[in-house]
């Protein structure tokens, strides 16, 4: 929670991968603090449906579909998200996806490279298009959502996946370095297993082999995502930036 009350009302985020998942109840949580709500999405419905329930929440919910794999598309959120709202406060890219798991000598280079487009060239153009708005504000604090698999690597069905996560984390990290005394902090989270739609890809055996690795026992929830992702905007987590945060209910590492 924020140091000072009401901090978020009337401060806007660009969410993007609003639709489901992490992005959809962070979204919902930034709505409930009466934050201002920009939910992009490649899913149109999905995230008009959201950003209707931001509004309903006490906040206020605007969408648009978005490929952030597109250079111009997150250039173009990000105008409108400040011709709609005034300014951006902060940013939370989440849009991502293994796509298709993989054992690395099957990996070719379609996967590869779909894989690196969105995890990876998508955050790359978020943060561009953001920065500069956040610049003339004075501030502003993005998070990204890296993975836990960039810490282990993705043996056995995700290594392309999980070296564009690593790419997200060192980002993250320069970002948040370069940009350190100019009031814009920038960060990543990386999960574990999260239940949500993201697991589509994965098989029984999988999914069952990953949470017998987590200590608590269980996939975390994306509401528990989301209100790190709170916190971390907040004026009570001022003096981090650059680092990633891991949260796996105790696990992840074996
Ligand atoms: N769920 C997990 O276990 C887990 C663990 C670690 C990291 N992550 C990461 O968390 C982030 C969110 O994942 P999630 O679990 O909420 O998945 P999700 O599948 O529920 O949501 C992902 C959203 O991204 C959107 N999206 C996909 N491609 C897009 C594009 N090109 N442009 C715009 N939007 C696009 C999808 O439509 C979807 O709404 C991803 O970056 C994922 O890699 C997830």
């Amino acid at each position: 929670m924020p140091r000072t009350p009401d901090y978020f009302a009337g401060k806007t985020i660009i969410v993007t991968g609003a639709a489901s998942g992490i992005g959809k109840e962070t979204s919902l949580i930034f709505g409930r603090e009466g934050a201002n709500v920009f939910c992009a999405d490649l899913d149109e419905e999905g995230a008009a449906e959201i950003a209707e329930r931001v509004t309903e929440n006490g906040g206020r919910g605007v969408h648009m579909k978005v490929d952030v794999t597109s250079r111009e598309e997150a250039f173009e959120m990000t105008r409108r998200a400040r011709e709609r709202f005034g300014r951006v406060d902060f940013s939370l890219n989440s849009a991502g996806a293994a796509l298709r798991r993989s054992d690395f000598l099957n990996i070719d280079d379609d996967l590869w490279e779909r894989t690196f487009d969105l995890n990876v060239k998508g955050v790359f153009y978020c943060m561009q298009a953001a920065i500069p708005e956040m610049l003339e504000n004075g501030g502003g604090v993005i998070v990204n959502i890296g993975s836990m698999a960039h810490k282990r690597g993705g043996p056995g069905h995700s290594v392309h996946y999980a070296a564009a996560k690593g790419a997200v984390v060192t980002m993250s990290m320069g970002v948040g370095r370069e940009y350190a005394d100019r009031g814009i902090r920038c960060m990543s989270i990386s999960p574990g297993p999260i239940d949500t739609p993201f697991h589509d890809v994965s098989s029984e055996e999988l999914k069952e082999s990953m949470r017998a690795q987590i200590p608590m026992g269980r996939f975390g929830t994306p509401e528990e995502i989301g209100e790190l992702v709170l916190f971390m905007c907040s004026d009570a987590c001022a003096f981090m930036t650059a680092d990633t945060v891991y949260v796996n209910g105790g696990g992840g590492w074996k």
